[in-house]
């Protein structure tokens, strides 16, 4: 049998992954505080942006429970700078939810009921610290797999078909570092201006790569 998308793409990031300061290395269970706060920091900041912060955090409040006994305006605080704070907001709320609960919930279900949380952050924290299979779509995602099966529907309306493509192709098994290979791939390889394709895991399966121009997925709308 042939490799599979994803035997393809694990292979490599076994590899190439990035190494950010949030991740353990691959076979390691990470721990849920750190990839819930996190996922919450990089969702609507850049890796490079949310990594001190990362740092500052972690070193202040290392658990969920310390970070649960903060006083509101030290994390308000600790978070200028990273903006949208609504998310600093429902940080504090979250983490206070999850020390009351004693744990993090480990389903997506249960952590989507969290503050703070959606649909991508639930997935994504459900896939890297708990080891469940979840379809995570973010940005890079979206593109990655518009790409791959060189889906036609311009955006937003493309969204279903590549959630079903996606979940297609996202494993039982690996499930976090499959989603981290798609963030990585779309961030360093596949990227919006250029997709550098010579250098592609998913090459020798991609649709758009085989139809000679990448960069026209994903469509977007004409307005
Ligand atoms: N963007 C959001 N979550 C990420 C992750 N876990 N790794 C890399 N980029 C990300
Ligand atoms: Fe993107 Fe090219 Fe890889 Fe296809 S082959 S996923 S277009 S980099």
């Amino acid at each position: 049998m042939s490799a599979t998308m994803s035997d393809l793409l694990l292979d490599w990031y076994d590899r190439h992954a990035r190494r950010l300061p949030w991740r353990v290395s691959t076979g390691e269970r990470p721990d849920p505080y750190r990839v819930w706060l996190s996922e919450v920091m990089l969702q609507q900041t850049t890796t490079a942006a949310v990594a001190p912060y990362f740092a500052a955090f972690t070193a202040r409040w290392p658990t969920v429970e310390a970070l649960a006994a903060a006083p509101e305006e030290a994390v308000m605080a600790a978070w200028a700078g990273l903006g949208y704070y609504s998310r600093a907001r429902n940080l504090v709320k979250a983490a206070r939810a999850v020390a009351d609960l004693g744990g993090f919930p480990d389903t997506e279900a249960g952590l989507r009921a969290l503050p703070g949380v959606g649909d991508y952050t639930a997935a994504a924290v459900a896939a890297i610290a708990f080891g469940r299979r979840a379809v995570v779509i973010d940005a890079n995602v979206e593109r990655v797999v518009a790409r791959l099966y060189a889906i036609a529907t311009p955006l937003p309306g493309a969204r279903k078909a590549i959630r079903v493509a996606a979940d297609t192709i996202t494993p039982g098994k690996r499930a976090g570092d499959f989603a981290q290979a798609m963030m990585d791939l779309g961030a360093t390889i596949c990227t919006a201006r250029d997709a550098k394709c010579l250098l592609c895991p998913l090459q020798s399966a991609c649709a758009a790569r085989a139809l000679g121009d990448p960069l026209r997925f994903p469509v977007k709308a004409v307005k």
